[in-house]
């Protein structure tokens, strides 16, 4: 009988296509200099997907994923995110995408000195309109998912570079956004912590998140299931 596989063609049709860059180019102008970060970049991420962007350093790995994650617009070409074009929207309007829709972890952190990790991982919380109670459960919840059910009130320089990194990934999951995209999230760690780091997120995909991470690390690209390659600001594998 060829139901189950039709009911499975069904099932892989309707996995939506989430991030779609439609011959994006990216040129910075720095007085009479342009750079030409990204040059006509295609590529199409589907929900649900685990994909690494590698290349070395320069190639425009960070352009493409601030361009993916509404944090940067195109000089020329277009962006969607879930069919709805994004290249083209007003700072206002990207900010509230990536409120909702996007959660990010960068190589360097980024948390808030001076706010300890459960106040970190609330503020994303605040923008959508959450009360202190709920915001403090789900805060508290989310740091006991990554191990620091016992860090609560430590502030980032009384934390390692991995815990940090972990509240950074709570921080992230904070409004539940379909989309996690990481810069280098394992560029400042030894490899134990990297690893560490590179478990939640397979977990988190797992979870049914759509996860992008960005890496010059071919060791941490593997753990994808798939890879994009940029040289100079072109794909060349894996678009
Ligand atoms: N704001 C900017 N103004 C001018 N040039 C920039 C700017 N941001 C990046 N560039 C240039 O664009 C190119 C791509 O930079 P990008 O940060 O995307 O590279 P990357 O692949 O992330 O590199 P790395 O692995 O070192 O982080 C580089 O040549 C860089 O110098
Ligand atoms: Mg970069």
């Amino acid at each position: 009988m060829d139901v189950p596989s039709c009911v499975g063609c069904v099932k892989m049709a309707r996995v939506k296509e989430l991030i779609k860059l439609e011959n994006v180019w990216k040129i910075y102008k720095l007085g009479e200099t342009h750079v030409e970060a990204l040059r006509g970049i295609s590529l199409k991420i589907k929900q649900g997907e685990f994909v690494s962007i590698i290349g070395p350093s320069g190639s425009g790995k960070s352009t493409c994923m601030h361009i993916m994650g509404c944090l940067d617009t195109p000089t020329k070409g277009k962006v969607w995110l879930d069919n709805k074009e994004v290249s083209r929207l007003s700072e206002n309007e990207m900010a509230r995408i990536r409120g909702r829709r996007i959660g990010f972890v960068f190589q360097f952190f980024n948390l808030i000195p001076t706010l300890n990790a459960l106040e970190n991982v609330m503020l994303p919380m605040l923008f959508q309109g959450k009360n202190e109670r709920e915001r403090m459960k789900r805060a508290k919840e989310l740091l006991e998912r990554v191990g620091l059910g016992h860090r609560l009130y430590h502030r980032p320089n009384q934390l390692s570079g991995g815990e940090q990194q972990r509240v950074a990934i709570a921080r992230a999951l904070a409004n539940d956004p379909d989309i996690i995209l990481a810069d280098e999230p394992t560029g400042n760690l030894d490899t134990r912590s990297g690893e560490e780091i590179l478990k939640l997120f397979k977990e988190i995909h797992k979870d049914g998140k759509t996860v992008v991470v960005v890496t010059h690390d071919i060791n941490i690209a593997k753990n994808a299931k798939r890879i994009i390659k940029i040289r100079d600001g072109k794909i060349v594998g894996g678009g």
